[in-house]
């Protein structure tokens, strides 16, 4: 594949170990274009601004779409991706499902694979660092007419990033706003999907919580999402989490979850969980932990909850689940344990 290799490397005037999140980019990006009907081959190129055109229909429909993943370092100094190809079929599922043509799974494994090799130096090592990977593509034709786009670029850029919650988090239970709604979009990785959700979190950051808890647009009686996260609950001994469906995100880190409970013997089922079951396993004591998991967060435990202007916190359980599978996720992706699954993914 075309490799254009930048002269100078950024990384000597970057500090590895203070990065925030998603604000510092490699030197390197792949790049393809769709045109005439076909996509171009993958290149690697500098990391470089776009020229769009001002009517370019990404800019007016919004057609747009992302997946995200991250490459980690093991102590053997190899470079991981964690099931980069469920990312790949979901980065097609949303181009479905947007009116965007799909992309070549295999010419985006090898990009991705030519990419992060390139990028290797700036996979960062700190405990709960990594180096974020953003595929994307948006509609470029420069057309006004609210018609699926003739023309689309796709691109990989890479961020090195610390942890996304340096410690447990405050949600607030969404009773008024929906993320998604059935026969919508909500399982897609749409930009716009983002786009709406800025709103009520900003609301509720406000009032002190640093994320929402999406419920069912009908009724907004269950729970479906947190945030960029998907939600476990575990009231007894067991684990509850929302079967996916059109409106939440199909996510790489709750399927995991669900394996390694298993493995792990803890009992899970995948079955939507009501407002009020959690309201009522609050006042028995049968609520003991809530968690966020997804790829940016990992596993983000969640002690209090807001929900009609009431603020529940929830005490520390003994031997709690999230720790345990947090640490079952990253010795996988760290390369600290063996791999039964065949998940981790070798950069070579
Ligand atoms: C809305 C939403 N839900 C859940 C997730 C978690 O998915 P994954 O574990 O594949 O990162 C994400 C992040 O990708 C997300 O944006």
């Amino acid at each position: 594949m075309e490799i254009e290799k930048v002269a100078q490397s950024k990384l000597e005037n970057l500090n590895l170990t203070s990065l925030g999140f998603g604000t510092q980019f490699t030197d390197h990006m792949v790049i393809s274009n769709f045109k005439d009907g076909k996509w171009s081959s993958h290149t690697i190129k500098p990391y470089a601004p776009f020229t769009l055109e001002p009517s370019a229909s990404v800019f007016h429909y919004g057609q747009a779409l992302f997946e995200g993943m991250k490459a980690y370092k093991g102590k053997d100094g190899k470079a991981y991706l964690f099931r980069p190809t469920e990312n790949i079929k979901r980065f097609n599922r949303s181009c479905e499902r947007m009116c965007i043509p799909q992309i070549d799974e295999k010419a985006f494994l090898e990009s991705l694979n030519e990419l992060i090799k390139l990028e290797k130096a700036w996979i960062p090592t700190d405990e709960g660092s990594s180096l974020y990977i953003r595929p994307y593509v948006f509609a470029t034709e420069a057309a006004i007419k609210a018609n699926p786009s003739l023309e689309y670029r796709f691109a990989i850029i890479c961020s090195p990033v610390s942890a996304y919650f340096s410690s447990a988090i405050a949600v607030k239970i969404e009773e008024h706003f929906s993320r998604a709604a059935p026969g919508g979009f909500g399982y897609a990785k749409a930009a716009g999907n983002y786009a709406g959700q800025f709103y009520p979190t900003e609301l509720a950051k406000a009032e002190g919580y640093q994320q929402v808890v999406w419920t069912d647009a009908n009724t907004h009686s269950y729970i479906e999402e947190a945030g960029t996260m998907n939600i476990f609950v575990r009231l007894g001994d067991k684990l509850f989490t929302s079967p996916t469906s059109d409106t939440i995100l199909d996510g790489i880190t709750r399927k995991s979850m669900l394996t390694l409970c298993k493995d792990l013997g803890i009992e899970v089922e995948e079955r939507s969980v009501a407002v009020a079951e959690l309201l009522k396993g609050f006042e028995t004591g049968e609520l003991k932990e809530l968690f966020g998991v997804g790829t940016a967060a990992v596993v983000s435990e969640i002690n209090s909850f807001g929900y009609q202007g009431i603020q529940y916190s929830i005490d520390e359980v003994e031997n709690p689940y999230a720790p345990l599978l947090k640490k079952a996720l990253t010795d996988i992706q760290l390369g600290r344990t063996e791999d039964p699954y065949g998940w981790r993914y070798e950069i070579i």
